[in-house]
């Protein structure tokens, strides 16, 4: 007999899933504390598996799921995110155990089919549609582009328990499998990085379904995401912090992110932090030698200001802050505003490629770019202590005569 075990997280339904311990990369996003495949087991007449795990996980998977019953025995598999994390054991579990069906979202169904083929046979499925398990049913819903276009919700009602894939997840292996063992301020670091580098471009969309769910009419007890801890009775949390970075509200902070080849942007870095400090902004600094994209996406998802320096390499900017705009631009954060700045030696089109990122990204930019001629001067950093003085004011005006300061 196997050591690994399912883990009971409601009645009738186990979690059988994996942990990558060893997860440091996922798609761009630095995955400092692994993660985990969350697959659960129903075990209602007609047992039932809701998601799979990554294809290297699939053994591990099966185990878990042995621990409770046969493998063999499963009559459904549902798969409610097509993305590969989750759905990569399901063609050889499929093969291996046979299920009477499979179903996904009408989305779904063609992505999983463009994966692996037309061989697996799905059933589409759609909200409102209920599955009936013996003592209690499945009802789906389409959470369409959260955060793909399959990406579907299912609620188990005998256990009162929401199955939200990636939704109200994150990237944290660990020996615990629901929120209450780890502290909260992990729990909330961790929902924020997940949040501010996977699910941010569909931020409003996330709104929508917050605002949608009381209304579903789905009385919730758990939520069981595919990644990291299960939430219980202390759900009410993640939604309110969901509801938080969905809302994108600029807030009384500065992002000062930047590169150097010489120490002279590093120099323009540190006076106009120095100046927004002195208008009474709080300030992240961000050096992208030290710190990975995805920390920095999480530091400037709600900031009120995006200041990005780089120095000029080649008639470019360099190559690390273009690495960061690029990440940067497709997770489209709304932000206060913006400010370019950087160093340069002969050309100095670095700085204006900074500032075509910004504007490309909708920020505002109040005031013009910043530019230094190789090393900066003590008066050259005396204007930058400015600039961020100047910034720094200008956000606090914007904070004070926004609607929501009024409210
Ligand atoms: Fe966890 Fe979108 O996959």
């Amino acid at each position: 007999m196997s050591y690994l075990q399912a883990v009971r997280v409601a009645p009738r339904v186990w979690w059988v899933g994996a942990i990558d311990w060893n997860l440091r990369e996922f798609h761009g996003y630095r995955t400092g504390r692994g993660s985990t495949y969350n697959a659960f087991l129903v075990m209602d007449e007609k047992i039932t598996l809701i998601d799979t795990v990554k294809a290297p996980f699939y053994g591990e998977m099966l185990e878990r799921i042995a621990s409770v019953v046969d493998p063999a025995k499963i009559d459904y598999i549902v798969s409610n995110h097509a993305e590969m994390d989750h759905s990569g054991a399901l063609p050889r579990a499929v093969a291996e155990l046979q299920p009477e069906k499979v179903f996904a979202s009408t989305m779904g169904v063609k992505a999983l089919a463009a994966h692996f083929g037309d061989a697996l046979k799905i059933e589409a499925v759609k909200t409102g549609d209920q599955l009936n398990l013996g003592a209690g049913k499945l009802h789906f819903v389409e959470s369409r582009m959260l955060h793909w276009p399959d990406s579907m919700l299912s609620f188990y009602d005998a256990d009162k328990i929401l199955f939200s894939q990636d939704g109200f997840g994150m990237h944290l292996a660990g020996s615990a499998r629901f929120a209450a063992e780890y502290s909260d301020e992990l729990l909330h670091d961790e929902a924020k990085k997940y949040f501010a580098n996977i699910l941010l471009p569909y931020a409003p969309r996330v709104t929508e379904l917050l605002n949608a769910l009381p209304g579903l009419g789905l009385d919730i007890d758990i939520i069981a995401p595919d990644h990291g801890p299960v939430w219980r009775n202390d759900y009410a949390k993640v939604i309110q912090w969901y509801g938080e970075f969905a809302r994108q509200r600029a807030e009384a902070r500065a992002v000062v992110v930047y590169d150097t080849m010489w120490g002279s942007t590093a120099k323009q870095a540190t006076a106009l932090a120095d100046g927004l400090i002195a208008a009474g902004i709080k300030v992240d600094f961000a050096c992208l030698h030290q710190m990975d994209r995805s920390d920095v996406m999480t530091l400037a998802m709600n900031a009120g200001i995006l200041a990005v320096g780089t120095p000029t390499l080649n008639n470019n900017l360099y190559p690390s802050v273009a690495d960061m705009l690029t990440y940067m631009r497709g997770l489209k954060p709304k932000l206060g505003m913006g400010f370019a700045f950087g160093s340069f030696g002969w050309s100095g089109e670095g700085v204006k490629q900074v500032g075509e990122y910004l504007t490309a990204m909708k920020i505002e930019q109040p005031l013009a770019a910043w530019s230094v001629k190789y090393v900066p001067t003590a008066a050259d950093l005396t204007a930058g202590f400015n600039y961020g003085l100047e910034l720094g004011n200008a956000l606090l005006k914007t904070i004070a005569g926004s609607p929501a300061e009024k409210e």
